[in-house]
């Protein structure tokens, strides 16, 4: 058993793809399986805190004793995390959040013409729901997420420093998208921190124990 050092925290996770409607029928998204969020709602849990998982589509079972709760837009994500964001002590953001949504979506099923004309699709931006919540005066403590192709520890220390978040953890897409192992490192004030190549839930618990020894001691009232 997983010592319960965050017992008598909330963790509220986000985790899967968003799905950002075209029209009834169609929808962009992305490839995230949910696999890496999903494992680390069930380390979170195993160590002792109460989890919400707010997740986009995903073929996963619900890790045992979170509470999921099932969204599919961005948007959508988006109302579901700022609704739960006030009450929960820790906010891991693991989604592949949809950078954009289609702003011309259709509410009928978009036809073929028969001049062959395909339809012209707008896109608009997204909200940025882990700067949003990491802006909330007395929210949670925030840990967001950098998969990258490439020039790994530029890009993630610079998106630590953009969304404002004490701790980052990036890993190279092209290692962990859709894998069972993934290669963490952890990004905070004082540098980089990598972890070894492990299978996800193993790397999940390893950054439960991480989160677990930054966390802020709660002031008493
Ligand atoms: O902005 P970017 O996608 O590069 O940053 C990734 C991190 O930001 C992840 O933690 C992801 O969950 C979060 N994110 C978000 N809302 C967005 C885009 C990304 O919360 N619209």
């Amino acid at each position: 058993a997983q010592p319960k050092v965050l017992a008598g925290k909330t963790a509220l996770v986000s985790a899967g793809p968003t799905s950002e409607p075209i029209d009834p029928v169609r929808v962009i998204t992305n490839r995230s399986s949910g696999k890496t969020g999903y494992a680390i709602a069930r380390a979170l849990r195993e160590a002792g805190a109460q989890v919400v998982l707010v997740s986009g589509p995903t073929a996963l079972e619900t890790p045992y004793g979170v509470t999921r709760i099932n969204v599919e837009s961005a948007r959508e994500m988006h109302g579901a995390i700022m609704q739960q964001a006030a009450t929960a002590d820790i906010f891991v953001s693991v989604a592949a959040v949809a950078d954009w949504h289609i702003a011309n979506a259709s509410s009928n099923k978009l036809k073929k013409n028969a001049v062959g004309e395909p339809p012209e699709l707008q896109f608009a931006q997204n909200p940025d729901i882990l700067a949003e919540v990491a802006q909330l005066a007395s929210g949670p403590w925030c840990v967001g997420f950098a998969a990258e192709t490439e020039n790994l520890h530029e890009h993630a220390e610079a998106k630590r420093r953009r969304k404002g978040v004490p701790l980052l953890v990036g890993n190279l897409a092209q290692h962990s998208m859709n894998a069972d192992d993934t290669t963490f490192i952890l990004f905070d004030d004082d540098g980089a921190h990598p972890l070894p190549a492990l299978p996800k839930l193993q790397a999940a618990r390893q950054l439960v124990q991480a989160i677990a020894t930054r966390l802020p001691r709660k002031p008493i009232p």
